[in-house]
């Protein structure tokens, strides 16, 4: 079956975690895509957290599937001819380079498009123009800057960054559909053009909520569903809410049975209005389904830390799955805290090619996280990262180089 993006090709100039999941996001829906690297480093993730010496680390096997690595020293003045030639070939080219650092190698925007007018350059970068552009950028620091960790965590402790990479896979994911965005409109107007997504913008665009109370606690001095209210103070700016739920449907975690032994033994548990009378019935509190200051959702709001207090007498009572099960029959929206392992152990997960078993040559076999997003029309089959380098005489063959062209550039270092 053909895939979505057959026969785009592209450059990808990208390491670390932002840009190589934006790039194979699109290996997974057709591109060719051709990762250059440094011949003998490579991508620094290769060789960090390694759990196996000598073998590519998870960091980089898991974000560089369906790709395909060549070795190119792009400051040799031969090794800046063979990027020419890809750029040339290429339609899109993809970095997350230091800021400046593709200028000082000498490939500048207009000289990319004196190369090739229709290529894309498209740039994950920690934060837009402004007092910072010039700064390196890694994820935590964008979840700070963007708005994640002020909002993150409980209102007497600091702020806390999460374990979900908002600020790396998540930037990628907006530059992805910036470039799918970008080739789309080059179809109408035959031109290239640039690709910015910042790191800073991808988390705030995900903070959009807070920004959100953030007026609202400007205009009325409280916000209602927070966990401050209705006995703790509010500043002037929005505060850390825990667990609450971000939307008009208050929320927690609950403990369930085991939560003494099992750290992940909990529920989220949401009190959404339309089944409060279930709710009352399942934990065996039926009179405030009628009572007038449990009744509506605006009179349970003052009562909302003693009314999760009470449901959780009853989740600490059954197991999280158990719980799952009762709730889930009534139309009780709640989700059990999963981990890790019990993720990776989740046949369903496995069946729908979000959990992947992969072989590589020198690791073996491991498990990663397949496309998240579904194309009827375009399957995905993940396929191994490479190897440093595995692909370079494939792709200088299909350049035009022959192989003694080939054996002299890698003599003088240029690939
Ligand atoms: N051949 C020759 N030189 C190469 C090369 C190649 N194939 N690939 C990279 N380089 C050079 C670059 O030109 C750069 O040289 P310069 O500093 O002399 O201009 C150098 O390698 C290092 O690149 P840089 O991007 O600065 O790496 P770093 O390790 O110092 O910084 C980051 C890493 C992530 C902090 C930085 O790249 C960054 O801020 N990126 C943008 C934001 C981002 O994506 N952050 C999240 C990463 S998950």
């Amino acid at each position: 079956m053909s895939k979505a993006l057959d026969g785009v090709r592209i450059l990808d100039f990208t390491h670390v975690q932002s840009g190589p999941t934006c790039t194979q996001l699109l290996a997974w829906f057709g591109a060719d895509v051709i990762k250059v690297e440094r011949a003998g480093a490579g991508d620094i993730t290769r060789e960090q957290l390694r759990d196996i010496p000598e073998v590519d680390s998870l960091y980089f096997t898991m974000l560089n599937h369906n790709k395909r690595s060549v070795t190119i020293d792009t400051k040799n003045p031969e090794g800046k001819q063979v990027l020419e030639a890809l750029i040339q070939k290429c339609d899109v080219l993809v970095e997350n380079f230091a800021p400046g650092a593709l200028d000082r190698m000498g490939f500048t925007w207009e000289r990319i498009q004196e190369l090739n007018p229709r290529m894309i350059v498209a740039s994950v970068k920690g934060f837009g123009p402004g007092p910072y552009e010039d700064c390196k950028v890694y994820e935590n620091v964008a979840q700070c800057a963007g708005g994640a960790a002020s909002t993150t965590g409980f209102d007497d402790g600091p702020p806390v960054v999460t374990g979900a990479q908002i600020g790396d896979s998540g930037t990628g994911l907006h530059l992805a559909l910036g470039i799918v965005t970008a080739l789309y409109q080059r179809t109408h107007t035959g031109r290239g053009q640039r690709v910015l997504a910042a790191m800073q913008d991808g988390v705030l665009n995900l903070c959009r909520v807070k920004l959100r109370d953030q007026q609202r606690l400007e205009r009325t001095g409280t916000m209602k569903e927070y966990p401050q209210y209705p006995n703790g103070q509010f500043g002037e700016a929005v505060p850390r809410a825990g667990n609450a739920s971000g939307g008009g449907q208050p929320g927690w975690i609950l403990k369930c049975k085991g939560w003494e032994t099992d750290p992940n033994a909990y529920i989220y548990f949401i009190t959404q209005a339309p089944v409060w009378a279930k709710i009352c019935n399942v934990i065996g509190k039926e009179e405030w389904a009628t009572d007038p200051d449990y009744a509506t959702p605006a009179a349970r709001l003052p009562h909302l830390k003693d009314i999760f207090a009470e449901i959780e007498r009853w989740t600490m009572t059954k197991t999280k799955f158990e719980a799952m099960q009762i709730l889930n029959k009534y139309d009780i929206p709640c989700g059990p805290i999963l981990s890790m392992k019990e993720i990776a152990e989740e046949p369903s997960l496995r069946k729908t090619g979000t959990i992947v078993e992969v072989d590589h040559p020198t690791r073996g076999k491991y498990l990663t996280v397949g496309n998240p997003i579904k194309l009827s029309d375009s399957p995905t089959e993940v396929m191994r990262s490479p190897l440093l380098g595995e692909h370079t005489d494939e792709v200088m063959a299909e350049l035009g180089y022959s192989p003694e062209q080939i054996s002299a550039l890698r003599t003088a270092g240029a690939i």
